[in-house]
C-alpha cells in the first residue's frame, strides 16, 4: 500500500484558483474560465441534487420556478444559463406549444440539453448572460434562471439584458440560495465542504463565485431594484430535502457545492466520509443500510417588468 500525502495533491488548477491561490482577486474572465472548466470536467452535474430534493408538496426546485410559466399557447420562454436543460424538459412535457428559447456559456452542458429534448423543439445559443446578441429586445414573457445568477460576475449587464428581453408586463423568475439558517444543518454542511477547501485556498469563501449580493435576501431586492426601479419584487423562501442511503445523499449533497470540485481525489474521499457522519439519521433496527438526510433552502425571486 502507498502511503500518500494527502497535503501534497493539488486542487483543480484554473486562473481563478490561482488568483486565490496568489491572494489575488480574481476578474470575471478568470470565473468565467474557471466555470468552463468545471462543467466541462463534469457536464450534466447540477441537476442532481435539485432533481432529487423536493418541498412538503414534493415539488423539486425546477417544477417551483416552472410554475411561474402561465400554462397557455404560444407564451415565451427563456432559460437563461440553461445547462443540461431539466427545466426546458420539465416545461416542454407541461405544454408542446410553448416558444423555448435556452442560453448557456458551456457547449458541453448545451449538448446534453439537446439531447433529452426532440430536434426543433427549443432554440439553444451558447453565449453569456452579459450579451444575449441573439435574443430580441421585448421578445420574451417569460425569462427563468434556475441556480445560476449566483455565478454570474458582473451580474449588472445580465440584468439589464434580461430587461431588455423581456416584453411590457413579461416576468423575470430565478431560483437562487435561500437563507443559510431557513434548512437543518444546511450551515454545518457548507461549513464543513469549505474547511476542506480553505485547507487548500485559505481565500476560497472570502472570495466566492459570482456576485454576494445575490445570496442575500436584502442585498439581492436592492440590487434588482437598480435595474427595474418600478417593478415589484417579491422573493420567497423554502426548503427541498432528500433521504437515502447515507453514502449517495453525501456525494449528491456534495455536488451541489461547486467547492467541493476542486478538491483532490482523495480529500474529496475524506470530506465525503465526514459529510456521510454529519448528514446520518440515527439507525433504525430495521434499515439494511445507513439512511441520510438533507436539506437546503432555496429563494425563488419573481419580478414583473
Ligand atoms: C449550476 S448550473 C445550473 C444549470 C441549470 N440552470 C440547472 O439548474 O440545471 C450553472 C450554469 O450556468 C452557466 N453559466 C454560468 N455563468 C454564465 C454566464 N455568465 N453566461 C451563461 N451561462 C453561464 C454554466 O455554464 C452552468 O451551465
Amino acid at each position: 500500500m502507498t502511503n500518500k500525502n494527502i497535503n501534497n495533491q493539488e486542487v483543480l488548477k484554473s486562473t481563478w484558483t490561482e488568483s486565490l491561490a496568489n491572494n489575488q482577486q480574481p476578474d470575471g474572465k478568470a470565473l468565467l474560465a474557471h466555470l468552463r472548466t468545471v462543467h466541462k470536467n463534469n457536464a450534466g452535474f447540477t441537476e442532481k441534487c435539485p432533481s432529487t430534493c423536493r418541498d412538503k408538496a414534493g415539488r423539486n426546485s425546477y417544477e417551483w420556478l416552472a410554475e411561474i410559466v402561465p400554462n397557455t399557447d404560444g407564451v415565451r420562454v427563456l432559460d437563461l444559463a440553461c445547462g443540461s436543460g431539466p427545466l426546458l424538459k420539465i416545461l416542454y412535457d407541461r405544454n408542446k406549444n410553448l416558444r423555448l428559447k435556452g442560453v448557456d456559456m458551456c457547449p458541453e452542458e448545451l449538448a446534453l440539453a439537446k439531447a433529452r429534448l426532440p430536434d426543433g423543439v427549443v432554440d439553444l445559443f451558447e453565449l453569456k448572460a452579459q450579451n444575449l446578441i441573439a435574443i430580441d429586445d421585448n421578445s420574451i414573457d417569460v425569462v427563468l434562471c434556475h441556480w445560476a445568477l449566483t455565478l454570474m460576475n458582473p451580474i449588472t449587464p445580465v440584468l439589464n439584458e434580461v430587461s431588455r428581453v423581456l416584453s411590457s408586463g413579461g416576468r423575470f423568475a430565478a431560483l437562487v440560495d435561500g437563507p443559510i439558517n431557513a434548512a437543518p444543518k444546511y450551515s454545518d454542511v457548507h461549513n464543513l465542504i469549505y474547511k476542506f477547501v480553505q485547507a487548500k485556498l485559505p481565500k476560497y469563501g472570502e472570495i466566492d463565485l459570482g456576485d454576494s449580493r445575490i445570496r442575500s435576501t436584502d442585498r439581492s431586492k436592492n440590487l434588482l431594484k437598480e435595474v427595474f426601479p418600478d417593478a415589484k419584487v417579491n422573493i420567497e423562501t423554502s426548503v427541498v430535502f432528500m433521504e437515502g442511503p447515507v453514502t449517495e445523499v453525501a456525494e449528491t449533497a456534495a455536488g451541489f457545492f461547486y467547492a467541493s470540485f476542486i478538491l483532490p481525489q482523495e480529500t474529496r474521499s475524506i470530506m465525503l466520509s465526514e459529510l456521510s457522519n454529519l448528514l446520518a439519521i440515527p439507525k433504525q433496527s430495521g434499515d439494511p443500510e445507513r439512511q441520510g438526510r438533507f436539506s437546503m433552502p432555496i429563494n425563488r425571486i419573481v419580478i414583473r417588468k
